[in-house]
């Protein structure tokens, strides 16, 4: 089972320890980095003393040379003479980078050496050679970190784990954003150990995931062999709440699962590389929802004519393309028009605000069902784009407040986080009676829902269609029933934590 290992990049010795001191259990052990201690030789010296000998688990100790993307900048022959003093200290582990292992020579024979490799520009393709030659010049553990460039350049590395990793104890990540499921997944393809940070911003490696996150999230010690993978495609990724949402579903359920997030630039050499590896579903966001597509073995009738997909199911080695957002909008206004008692919906009026992605799946949903459909937008030609695909009226936002919609919708960004304090509707829209759906859920009750309650309007959030899509997919994936309470649950503790 991979170990992890929180790198700690404190200035002290006794800062070192007061941090080991409170990670808990599932931190199996911790790196050193004493290149980020204070450098003054003395205080080096004592500090990695007094690490050694009061650890509270194992230990790797590091001293990383400025030229391998460390901190050291002393001498070569100080800096190997530290290593060495850490072994004879007890260390469990040395780290020397694969160019100085000669030089270090004989270390003390309880203390395990991890030979390691560096690229910080890019995944060379010489990984299995590098490998080799980690082992053959001694190491005990071989360690390779290089730069994935793209998601892509994650697979040469967690193949090259499948391979060797069995054989000898092997580390093997990719930096980086785009390299960050190998972390997580190091524990899939039977690392030696994943590499995390004390927290978030506090990393000695570009990627690298809080050793919370790791866990709480990820449930990384859980990860094994059989671990079926999902994830997010979409770019930028970094603020999804999808792995939040579906990796707590996943644990729900007890599913053997998880969920990454991938930051694809390429979606067709992503889904063909990472199919290899049981991958089993997708969410598809901006700006891979159109071009997903044509990728698709088979996709439902509204994602053919929509020609856009948030969801993509793999099974036997098919993928099925469909559209989520589409289905859990409208369960959400129908339910708060049931409230409303303003079903049958062919009888009513909705207004739609904005003719963006979302204002877009809304109205696919919407088209056909509603007695009358109105896309208002700030750029009043993309509205009527719009509203000429899906057979409705189109209008400008200035004409909004002449207007006397049964529904408002909006799927325009204004009200969003951060600039709570504006609203898309002008308060003299807002009629007792109406449905008002807000597709922004950060915050939860926007402007426009508030001013709308306030004037006795029923409410739908984008809280509840978020939730919504997210539990169909869960759906689409697995055929099990959707621990919706939990996804909630976990969306708003997310939420309210900013
Ligand atoms: P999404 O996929 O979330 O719908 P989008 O495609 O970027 O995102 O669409 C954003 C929508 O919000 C658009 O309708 C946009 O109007 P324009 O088409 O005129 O750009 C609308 N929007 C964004 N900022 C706005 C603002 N300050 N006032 C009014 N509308 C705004």
């Amino acid at each position: 089972m991979a170990k992890l290992c929180v790198s700690l990049t404190e200035k002290s010795a006794a800062e070192t320890l007061s941090a080991m001191r409170g990670l808990p259990a599932c931190v199996d052990m911790v790196e050193v980095r004493l290149d980020y201690f204070r450098q003054n030789t003395r205080t080096v010296r004592a500090g990695l003393e007094e690490v050694c000998r009061n650890k509270d688990r194992p230990i790797i100790v590091t001293n990383r040379p400025c030229r391998e993307g460390g901190r050291y900048r002393g001498s070569e022959r100080s800096r190997l003479d530290s290593l060495r003093r850490a072994a004879a200290l007890g260390a469990d582990y040395v780290d020397v980078e694969l160019d100085s292992v000669s030089a270090l020579g004989e270390i003390s024979p309880g203390t395990g050496k991890i030979v390691s490799y560096h690229n910080f520009e890019c995944t060379p393709a010489d990984l299995e050679e590098i490998h080799r030659h980690a082992v053959a010049v001694g190491a005990d553990v071989a360690k390779i970190a290089v730069r994935a460039q793209r998601v892509v350049d994650t697979l040469p590395v967690l193949e090259l784990l499948e391979r060797r990793a069995a054989a000898v104890p092997t580390i093997a990540l990719a930096m980086g954003e785009e390299g960050m499921p190998s972390r997580v997944l190091a524990a899939k393809f039977g690392a030696f150990l994943s590499y995390a940070s004390l927290a978030a911003g506090r990393g000695s490696a570009d990627g690298q995931v809080p050793y919370r996150e790791m866990e709480e999230t990820y449930r990384f010690s859980r990860i094994g062999p059989n671990t079926t993978l999902y994830g997010v495609v979409a770019n930028p990724v970094a603020h999804s709440m999808s792995p939040t949402i579906h990796n707590a579903a996943f644990a729900e359920v007890g599913l053997d699962a998880v969920y990454l997030p991938f930051k694809v630039s390429r979606p067709a050499a992503f889904l063909d590389g990472y199919q290899r590896h049981e991958l089993k579903g997708l969410s598809v966001t901006i700006p891979h929802k159109e071009a997903m597509v044509p990728l698709m073995d088979e996709v439902d009738e509204l994602t053919a004519r929509m020609g856009a997909l948030n969801t993509v199911a793999i099974r036997d080695g098919r993928r099925y393309g469909s559209n989520t957002d589409v289905g859990a909008a409208l369960s959400a206004l129908e339910e708060a028009a049931r409230r409303a008692g303003l079903l049958p919906l062919q009888r009513r009026t909705v207004l739609l605000e904005g003719a963006g992605g979302a204002a877009r799946a809304i109205a696919y949903g919407l088209a056909g069902r509603v007695g009358r459909l109105i896309i208002a937008n700030r750029t009043v030609s993309r509205a009527e784009k719009l509203a000429e695909e899906v057979g409705a009226e189109a209008c400008g936002l200035d004409e909004v407040s002449s207007l006397r919609p049964d529904l408002l919708v909006n799927t325009t960004s204004v009200g969003m986080y951060p600039r709570v304090d504006e609203t898309p509707a002008p308060s003299s829209v807002l009629r007792p009676g109406m449905v008002v759906f807000d597709a922004v859920y950060n915050p939860m009750e926007t402007r426009l829902l508030r001013e709308a309650r306030e004037a006795g309007c029923t409410t739908a959030s984008g809280f509840e269609w978020f939730i919504g899509q997210a539990a169909a997919q869960f759906e689409a994936w697995t055929g099990l029933s959707a621990p919706r309470e939990r996804m909630a649950e976990v969306v708003k503790k997310r939420l309210s934590s900013g």
